[in-house]
């Protein structure tokens, strides 16, 4: 799938505009705060119901208005899909002039988001790299929501149990914890090892260690969020006591993470800010292939504000990287330096100048 045009009314700085995008390669440029950033998550919204940054969506209704609308086509399927924010109703979302959810959208118009939170992705939270994986997998595998959802109930209930100081009554909740648990936690393991073979992948054909001596010693790892040599049923009953104590859930897969070494050391230790940004933009590109090979999907894949922080060489490394993703990309940078040396390489290029959008 690719977006062929989207529609945008009094959202953020903008109060009409509409653009028609290119199913390859799509470049916004402009001065901050112009309103880059304010395009792509437009686009981004269509794959989430959701803001980049702010869990606030009304914040992102134009000052001066009190709904946005946003519109967004897909020519090739024939999808009209349509976003309504009232300042005082929940969002509303419909495709082909029919209501769905947020999570049914996520699947008919997947995107790999990649900005400034995902910049520093090994320096990030384990929520975040969880949450980040976790979206691919909704996006990846049918199963995985009502595992996680049935998942995430079971912790709440237990810990509210802890909590309460309850503790006879937790033994009713450890069964669903531990089986959709368990298969959250497979799906988690898989998809994180077929990252790892994408990622090693383009370790090959890119050669980023020419650039960055780190890629030869870093290692990658997933935590299922509870030590290795118990499984999970052993685990809540070792942790019995301590969780008692504590009055909450201590190990399980609601603590799962991805741990980035670099000779033993955790690698955020050691990777300045342009490392970062070049390792996390990697890693998340490793995801979309993911979603690209092993599950035949065609998510759009966006990333604001590429320049900041890399260098020369580093942005060669990622004009290279373009090269290989075959879907629709829409990308933003500060200024248009160099869009003379991405132009040649793709036959479906498409600029935009954000200050004379407007
Ligand atoms: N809800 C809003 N209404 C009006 N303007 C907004 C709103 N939210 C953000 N802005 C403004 O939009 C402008 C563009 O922001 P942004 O898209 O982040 O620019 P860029 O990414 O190009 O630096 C900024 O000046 C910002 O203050
Ligand atoms: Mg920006």
């Amino acid at each position: 799938m690719s977006f062929s045009k989207i529609s945008i009314k009094r959202f953020r700085c903008f109060e009409e505009l509409s653009l028609d995008l290119s199913p390859g390669v799509n470049f916004f440029y402009g001065a901050n705060g112009s309103g880059k950033t304010s395009i792509l998550e437009s686009i981004f919204i269509f794959s989430s119901g959701k803001s980049f940054k702010s869990s606030n969506i009304s914040s992102l209704i134009n000052f001066k208005f009190d709904n946005f609308n946003l519109k967004a086509f897909d020519s090739e399927r024939g999808y009209i899909a349509e976003i309504k924010k009232d300042i005082n109703k929940p969002i509303s979302v419909q495709l082909n002039n029919s209501k769905i959810t947020t999570s049914k959208l996520i699947r008919e118009f997947p995107c790999s988001p990649i900005h400034n939170n995902t910049f520093s992705f090994a320096d990030a939270s384990p929520d975040f790299r969880r949450k980040l994986l976790d979206r691919s997998i909704f996006i990846a595998d049918d199963g995985f929501s009502s595992s996680w959802f049935s998942f995430y109930r079971s912790l709440k209930q237990r810990n509210s149990l802890l909590k309460k100081g309850a503790t006879t009554q937790i033994s009713a909740w450890n069964d669903a914890f531990i089986k959709e648990g368990n298969a959250i936690s497979a799906l988690r393991a898989n998809f994180f090892k077929l990252t790892l073979l994408e990622f090693n992948n383009f370790l090959d054909l890119l050669k980023p260690s020419n650039v960055f001596n780190f890629f030869n010693d870093i290692n990658i790892s997933f935590f299922a969020g509870w030590d290795a040599d118990s499984n999970l049923q052993e685990t809540l009953e070792k942790n019995f006591q301590i969780d008692t104590n504590r009055k909450t859930t201590t190990k399980g897969p609601h603590k799962a993470d991805i741990k980035f070494l670099i000779n033993n050391i955790d690698a955020r230790q050691l990777l300045s800010r342009g490392e970062q940004k070049f390792f996390s933009i990697l890693w998340s590109c490793s995801q979309h292939e993911v979603l690209k090979k092993h599950y035949d999907l065609r998510p759009t894949l966006i990333i604001d504000d590429i320049k900041s922080e890399l260098d020369d060489r580093v942005f060669q490394l990622f004009i290279d990287l373009l090269k290989y993703n075959e879907n629709q990309v829409i990308f933003s940078c500060i200024d248009d330096h160099f869009s003379s040396k991405i132009e040649p390489e793709f036959n479906d290029f498409k600029k935009f100048h954000v200050e004379q959008l407007g």
